[in-house]
């Protein structure tokens, strides 16, 4: 089998000054694509702004013989998405790719959280996924072809303490990942996201120590991380990234974690549930376990598969009763 190759696409890679935007960017550069290395250059809870980044990464690139521009415009408002695209145009004449990958963090317990901590990461991470992708899409949708890549984490699946601003635009990250993938059907477009697990400075900052400066956890626990940590290097992801980016990829709608050179699915699935036509408090009660009970769950892959499922149930119940 050839190797795949991005020749002759344009790729846009948010918040490609470091961590993994770097590497996204570096990897699909390697295999041909033109890239735009977006990055305002701030810090992980972003503040300040440095052009170095963004332009350290595209020299990187056309060092190694690559194509790239650096962009340095914000993804967290209207004109920033509008311009980065805009940068991708003037520079390349047209856009295929979009890997939505820029973030920050501003963790605090739920009762804490000022507009100052909420509102810019809501900004960052799914306002963001508007303001760059509309733009990006409008293009796509008239070429008829398109791939998108938006960065979620298992925090927006799966939850975590003091990140409830970054839970919530994770969780958003996913929901508008699945329309996408059925708005873009019909036009060429794949949309798909990953959850990444990667050593790099919003990682650091995660598991590192608490605001006031006291460790996060005991030395034991620390030694065992640190050693976790040395091997996930973010360049691992970049493969995942790159191949949902590709015109060979078959899936839309989807959503991997990928870290340290292992990649799998998340989904969300339904149990089989408890029915009753005349439901009552009392039948959610003594019906938990049944409620709960993981065997036999399905992976809609829509609301209308889901009704499906409903109805099919009910009407099983119904020919029962009338036997
Ligand atoms: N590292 C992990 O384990 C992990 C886990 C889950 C999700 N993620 C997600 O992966 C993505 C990349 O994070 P990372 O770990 O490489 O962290 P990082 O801090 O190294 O990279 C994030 C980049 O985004 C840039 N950025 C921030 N605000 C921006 C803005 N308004 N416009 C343009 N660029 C902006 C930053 O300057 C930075 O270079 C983020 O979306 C993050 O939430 C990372």
């Amino acid at each position: 089998m050839s190797d795949l190759r991005f020749d002759g696409r344009v790729a846009i890679v948010t918040g490609a000054g470091g961590g993994l935007g770097r590497q996204h960017a570096l990897l699909l550069a390697s295999r041909g694509a033109k890239v735009v290395v977006n990055d305002v250059g701030g810090s992980v809870a972003g503040e300040g702004r440095d052009a170095g980044p963004a332009e350290t990464v595209a020299q990187e690139i056309r060092d190694h013989g690559g194509e790239a521009v650096a962009d340095t415009h914000s993804v967290a408002t209207p004109d920033g998405g509008e311009a980065i695209v805009r940068t991708g145009l003037d520079a390349f004449g047209r856009v295929d790719i979009l890997v939505n990958n820029a973030g920050i963090l501003r963790d605090a317990l739920f009762e804490d959280l000022t507009l100052e901590l909420l509102e810019p990461v809501l900004d960052v991470h799914v306002n963001a996924l508007f303001h760059v992708t509309r733009p990006a899409w409008r293009i796509m949708r008239d070429q008829g072809y398109g791939r998108v890549v938006n960065t979620t984490s298992a925090v927006g699946l799966l939850g975590s303490p003091r990140k409830s601003n970054y839970g919530t635009a994770k969780a958003g990250v996913a929901g508008l990942t699945r329309v996408l993938a059925l708005e873009g059907a019909g036009h060429g477009i794949k949309a798909n996201a990953i959850a990444p697990i990667a050593a790099t400075r919003m990682l650091t900052q995660h598991l590192g120590d608490t605001a006031d400066g006291r460790p996060r956890h005991d030395a034991a626990t620390t030694a065992m991380m640190d050693a976790v940590v040395g091997s996930l290097d973010p360049a691992l992801v970049s493969p995942v990234v790159a191949f949902l980016a590709h015109e060979d990829c078959p899936v839309t709608g989807e959503i991997y974690t990928a870290g340290a050179g292992q990649v799998a699915r998340f989904f969300t699935g339904r149990t089989r549930g408890y029915h009753h036509p005349a439901l009552s408090m009392e039948d959610v009660r003594d019906h938990l376990a049944e409620i709960r009970d993981e065997t036999g769950y399905t992976v809609p892959d829509g609301p209308g598969e889901e009704i499906a499922q409903l109805l099919r149930v009910i009407a099983v119940q119904s020919q029962r009763a009338t036997e």
